[in-house]
């Protein structure tokens, strides 16, 4: 979708939908000025209460008699300067005009700064809005009925400031990052595969100089001695991959933000079978790998002057007659034993070896990312991100970030008193901690390899899609991810 910037008249700009937000009751500033060209059609249906004041319901007038555009769609904000309902309203409007016949869409802008929002804020928010409700995955339907909204206009009453100007750019590049997350999230495990999301990884860096990226192989993960990663990947036919993005936005020596992600293209639990209902979700079981794709590909299209690398364990995890057998023990890079006694929990072996690896980058910080468990949805629903970290400077940073921009977290404790959960019988840990508490035990298992720098774990299995007949990516935490970063960029 374009998107463009232009001042001047509402009531004389020529477009197919012009978008136009409420705040509250009643019409105000230039939407009244526009509903005066309408003969007052637009407030005598908030009079009548056919819009409501609750944030995100729509109306649409499609008829426009005394404007330029052939239809309006007005869309209810909430009170003046509330962010959440901004967000709303503009989700619910951008996916109904994505819906309709509207080619050409205009927005009215000016009325956010009048209701209090900061011009460029209330820029990102719109351009994120469109292009999230634009997304669609089609690549497997024979017929797909393409979106026929192609280009926006975003009416100022003034001229363009500068902020304004930068936030097009850097939410443009922001879209596109939580775009391929989504895409990758919605592609089948028999496409998304650890070789595949290398090639992804390799096109990023393709498209961007200041992208570098290496594959490591099974082979060379052996070398290495990742008993854990190979544990998983061994049981498959699709060969496992350790991938690595270094972004080089940073002055050389600058120690880097590294971004793990945890890449099991589909989880079939291994020979801790999964039960079959739903198992096909489990093909976002790469959605950590797939953020951290977007992430990358964001930073590297803002030019964010940060050195960032990202890490992608990448494997699948199957059953099959050279498959891990609960009760196994294998050696982990760092050195420690793990006693797998369900190899159902496997992101937590692939993550170990990979957090473990990303010691040589001596980074700033860590964060990792991963559809964990099951236990994070149970605590948290799909609203928050579970987070846990050993550092607080670095957890209040992810809150805040997640706080700015409503991709939020929460976090949880990572207490030495749910460590002895992990004990094992016959090696340094288990790789489960019973019934009780799974998300908690599943980050202190990370833990026991992350001591060397400070660290974060972010536990998306809720929040990085939506179950039910919406099923699909969400793209989250990307743009909690890219607020962070360039919250230390500052
Ligand atoms: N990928 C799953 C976690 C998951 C579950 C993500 C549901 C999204 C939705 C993970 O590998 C897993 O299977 N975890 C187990 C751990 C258990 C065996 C200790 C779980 O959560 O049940
Ligand atoms: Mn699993
Ligand atoms: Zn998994």
């Amino acid at each position: 979708m374009k998107i463009a910037f232009k001042s001047g008249d509402p009531a004389k700009h020529t477009c197919d939908l012009l978008l136009v937000p409420v705040f509250g009751a009643a019409l105000k500033g230039r939407a009244l000025d526009l509903d005066a060209a309408l003969g007052g059609l637009a407030g005598r249906c908030l009079t009548q209460g056919d819009l409501g004041t609750s944030a995100g319901a729509t109306l649409l007038l499609p008829i426009a008699g005394g404007l330029k555009a052939s239809r309006v769609l007005l869309f209810q904000c909430g009170e003046d300067g509330a962010m959440e309902g901004l967000r709303e309203g503009l989700a619910a409007a951008f996916s109904a005009a994505c819906k309709g016949p509207a080619k050409s869409l205009a927005c009215l802008l000016s009325d956010g700064t009048a209701a209090g929002f900061d011009a460029a804020a209330l820029t990102e928010e719109t351009v994120l809005a469109a292009h999230y409700a634009r997304y669609r995955f089609h690549r497997y339907l024979k017929t797909a009925k393409p979106v026929a909204a192609a280009s926006l206009v975003l009416l100022l009453s003034g001229r363009v400031g500068a902020a304004q100007q930068k936030a097009l750019t850097g939410a443009e590049a922001l879209a596109k990052g939580i775009a391929l997350t989504r895409t990758l999230g919605d592609e089948p495990g028999n496409v998304c595969h650890p070789t595949y999301l290398a090639k992804e990884a390799q096109r990023i860096a393709r498209a961007h100089g200041t992208v570098k990226v290496e594959v490591l192989s099974e082979a060379e993960m052996k070398r290495l001695g990742m008993g854990a990663f190979l544990a998983v990947s061994g049981g498959s036919a699709q060969p496992g991959k350790l991938i690595v993005l270094r972004y080089s936005g940073g002055a050389r020596n600058a120690a880097p933000h590294v971004l793990v992600g945890k890449g099991i293209t589909f989880d079939t639990g291994g020979i801790s079978l999964k039960p079959g209902p739903g198992m096909d979700e489990m093909k976002y079981d790469m959605c950590g790998a797939a953020s951290v794709l977007g992430t990358v590909s964001a930073v590297a299209e803002a030019k964010l002057p940060l050195n960032v690398i990202g890490v992608i364990a990448a494997a699948e995890n199957m059953p099959s007659g050279v498959a891990t057998r609960p009760g196994d023990i294998v050696k982990t890079l760092s050195g420690q034993t793990v006693e797998i006694l369900n190899t159902d929990a496997e992101g937590r072996l692939v993550l170990c070896d990979a957090l473990t690896y990303a010691e040589r980058f001596k980074p700033a910080s860590v964060v990792d990312i991963a559809t964990l468990t099951g236990a994070a949805v149970t605590a948290l629903g799909s609203i928050a991100t579970a987070l846990y970290a050993n550092n607080d400077g670095l957890a209040s940073a992810l809150l805040e970030a997640g706080e700015g921009t409503g991709d939020r977290a929460w976090r949880m404790p990572l207490w030495e008193a749910y460590q002895k959960q992990l004990k094992s019988n016959f090696a340094d840990m288990a790789n489960i901690g019973g019934r009780e508490a799974g998300s908690v035990t599943a980050a202190c298992f990370l833990a026991r390899f992350t001591k060397a720098y400070p660290w974060a774990h972010l536990d998306i299995a809720g929040s990085a899609w939506r179950t039910g007949a919406d099923k699909g990516a969400t793209g989250r935490p990307v743009r909690l991810l890219m607020r962070y970063l360039e919250d230390q960029c500052a």
